[in-house]
Formats: C-alpha cells, structure tokens, sequence
C-alpha cells in the first residue's frame, strides 16, 4: 500500500535560495534512490511539500524532515493510503504554491 502525506513549514531565515536549491537536489536524489515521489512549493520561506511512496519508506522520510534543523513550525496536513501515485514521475519536482492548491483538490 501507498502512502501520501503532506505537511506545512518554515524554512530557517538562514536558508538562502542557493541552499534550498541545493537541498531539493539532494532530496530529488535521494527520493530516486527509495522511489518516493512528490512535489514541493516554496513562497518565500514557506514550505509545502508532498510525499508519496511505500508506507515505510514514507513513514522514516517524514521522520527525517521532522528532525532536520533547516525549518521548523512544521504541520502535517494530510496522511492518507492511495492505490495510486499523484506523481509517478516526479521525484521531487518544484511547482508554484498555487498549483500544489489544484493538485491537492485534483483540479489538474
Ligand atoms: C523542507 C524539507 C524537505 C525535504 N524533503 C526531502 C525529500 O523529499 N527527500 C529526502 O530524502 N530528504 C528530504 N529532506 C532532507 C531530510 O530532512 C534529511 O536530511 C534526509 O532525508 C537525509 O537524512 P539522512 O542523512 O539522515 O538519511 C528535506 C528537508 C527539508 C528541510
């Protein structure tokens, strides 16, 4: 079974793009390697990101992030079981705050 979670944070205010960059290559990277998928949006230093891929892979991911120093004031928003990915292809691709509305209401 899948799972799907997405969550809400706050970058650190010393998170420059270049670092953020930077961070998402590496997440990218990693997510190919334990096949998680998802999107991130990012305003500002505003964070939302989702996650998809086997439960316990996504279960020890989310347990990362929670820990990783780089944000805080992070919220789950939505953890649910799915037969199917959102973004099957995307290992971690970068869309506007916007977009991640409609994807979450399947507009798109
Ligand atoms: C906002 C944010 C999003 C992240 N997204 C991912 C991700 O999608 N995949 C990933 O492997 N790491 C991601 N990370 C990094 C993890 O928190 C962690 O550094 C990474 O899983 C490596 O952990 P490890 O070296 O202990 O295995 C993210 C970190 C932050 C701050």
């Amino acid at each position: 079974m899948l799972l799907r979670l997405a969550y809400v944070s706050q970058f650190k205010p010393d998170m420059t793009a270049e670092r953020i960059t930077g961070m998402i290559e590496a997440a990218s990277a990693a997510n190919t390697r334990h096949g998680i998928t998802g999107v991130i949006a990012l305003e500002d230093l505003r964070v939302c990101q989702v996650i998809e891929g086997e439960r316990a892979d996504i279960v020890r991911l989310f347990a990362n992030i929670r820990a990783d120093q780089r944000h805080s004031s992070i919220i789950e928003l939505d953890r649910r079981e799915v037969a199917e990915r959102r973004y099957p292809e995307w290992s971690m691709v970068r869309c506007r705050m916007v977009d991640m509305v409609l994807h979450a209401y399947a507009v798109l």
